[in-house]
């Protein structure tokens, strides 16, 4: 048993991954913040889905087009459940996080900001939490800012509020750090934005994947997040709006399904959530996500939450103990990322050499690179943790970056 309370040895075998070899050895995957992998109960649903229950949705009035539509539209109420939306059509079906955020910056941001209005994200973003906002800045003559962070990665309100102004419209931030871990206050954060007339967009992808997280608690007005990384398929993520933003946004696709009518003329929309959602859309996907939605909450996400915080703690004091080795991002309260340096090797190095011992990091700048810069590193590796990350995946972790420093000392 974890001190969490799942037995993480059991939970570890629905996952078919975890139990390959790499390179002839046991593969000790720390990879999960770019992409989890999956347990069979979603493979399963998947496949059951290709098998028996598909046809297109919305579009058929015959017994399996029927069936589709209730899984498709029942895995949108499941995810609608776990973040404590209001109402299931506040859940937009997107193609991932990047693609959510998108759809904010060319439908919120286009329609609704005025040349000279402010934007303010952080220098922690994910780039598909900067590109959009600066896309839209250079098409309509915006201003973008960034509160920074500091040395230890602790993230001090202070900086975003001596940024706000008048003109701040958006605020857009990460609920967590896919870099340093920290985990940003978005209740407060929520607060600030609407004391200043500004709308929350959070990049929720590393965020939803480590806690229970309920959207009328937090009350941000748009929340972000892919499905991968929630243990389910690739190609499905999830745009949380408020129904009254969402309402008086303009549709960003036009086509199949997001229509009421359609003449040669002019056409008008459909109700939410399928404005947003033109095109046959990712259905097997999101009934994946429905699936993976269930595994996560029957273990619980608050017990998730703790298990990965006691094998981080583990981790970050076997870590420190590794000569040479710079753990970037020390915030109180982090979630599950390890960025690190070592004094002797380049973090693609490390990455490429690791991975003889059949252990899994990221390595790069992480699609953060204002990140990097601010840090004054070209790159970094990133051990990332998921919920069957054991103590033992740390040990060898740790092993195998003490051959990283024998070899290039
Ligand atoms: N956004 C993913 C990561 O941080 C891919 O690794």
């Amino acid at each position: 048993m974890s001190e969490a309370g799942y037995d993480v040895e059991r939970i570890r075998q629905d996952f078919p991954a975890l139990s390959m070899l790499v390179r002839g050895k046991p593969l000790v995957f720390l990879d999960s913040a770019a992409s989890a992998q999956k347990p069979r109960q979603v493979i399963d649903a998947v496949t059951k889905m290709y098998e028996a229950e598909y046809a297109n949705v919305h579009r058929g009035l015959h017994y399996l087009s029927e069936l589709a539509t209730a899984r498709y539209e029942g895995a949108r109420e499941k995810v609608q459940t776990f973040i404590n939306a209001r109402h299931s059509h506040e859940i937009i079906y997107t193609r991932g996080t990047t693609d959510a955020l998108n759809l904010v910056a060319q439908s919120y941001a286009r329609a609704f900001l005025e040349e000279g209005d402010e934007i303010i994200i952080t220098t922690m973003e994910h780039h598909s939490n900067i590109v959009p906002w600066q896309m839209i800045r250079d098409e309509k003559g915006l201003v973008l800012k960034a509160a920074d962070v500091d040395e230890e990665g602790v993230f001090h309100l202070s900086s975003l509020e001596a940024l706000i102004t008048d003109r701040t419209k958006i605020i857009a931030i990460p609920h967590v750090s896919n870099v340093l871990g920290t985990v940003l206050p978005v209740k407060e954060i929520a607060a600030l934005a609407h004391k200043a007339g500004a709308v929350l967009v959070v990049d929720g992808a590393q965020g939803v994947t480590h806690m229970p997280v309920d959207m009328q608690d937090l009350d941000c007005d748009f929340y972000a997040f892919s499905g991968h990384k929630l243990y389910g398929p690739t190609g499905i993520g999830i745009l949380y709006g408020k129904e009254e933003l969402l309402e008086k946004m303009p549709p960003v696709q036009g086509g199949g399904d997001m229509i009421n009518t359609v003449t040669l003329e002019k056409s008008t929309w459909a109700d939410l959530p399928h404005k947003f959602e033109a095109g046959t859309p990712p259905i097997v996907q999101a009934v994946g996500l429905g699936a993976a939605v269930d595994y996560v909450n029957a273990i619980g996400m608050a017990a998730i939450g703790a298990h990965e915080g006691d094998v981080l703690t583990y981790a970050t004091q076997r870590l420190a103990s590794v000569e040479g080795l710079r753990l970037i991002g020390t915030a109180p309260g982090k979630a599950s990322v390890l960025s690190f340096v070592m004094e002797c090797a380049h973090p693609h190095d490390i990455s490429t050499i690791i991975d003889q011992a059949g252990v899994a990091v990221r390595a790069g700048h992480h699609c953060a690179q204002p990140l990097m810069e601010r840090y004054d590193v070209p790159a970094m590796a990133r051990a990332s943790l998921g919920l069957y990350n054991t103590r033992q995946d740390i040990d060898a972790l740790v092993d195998s970056l003490e051959k990283v420093r024998e070899i290039f000392s």
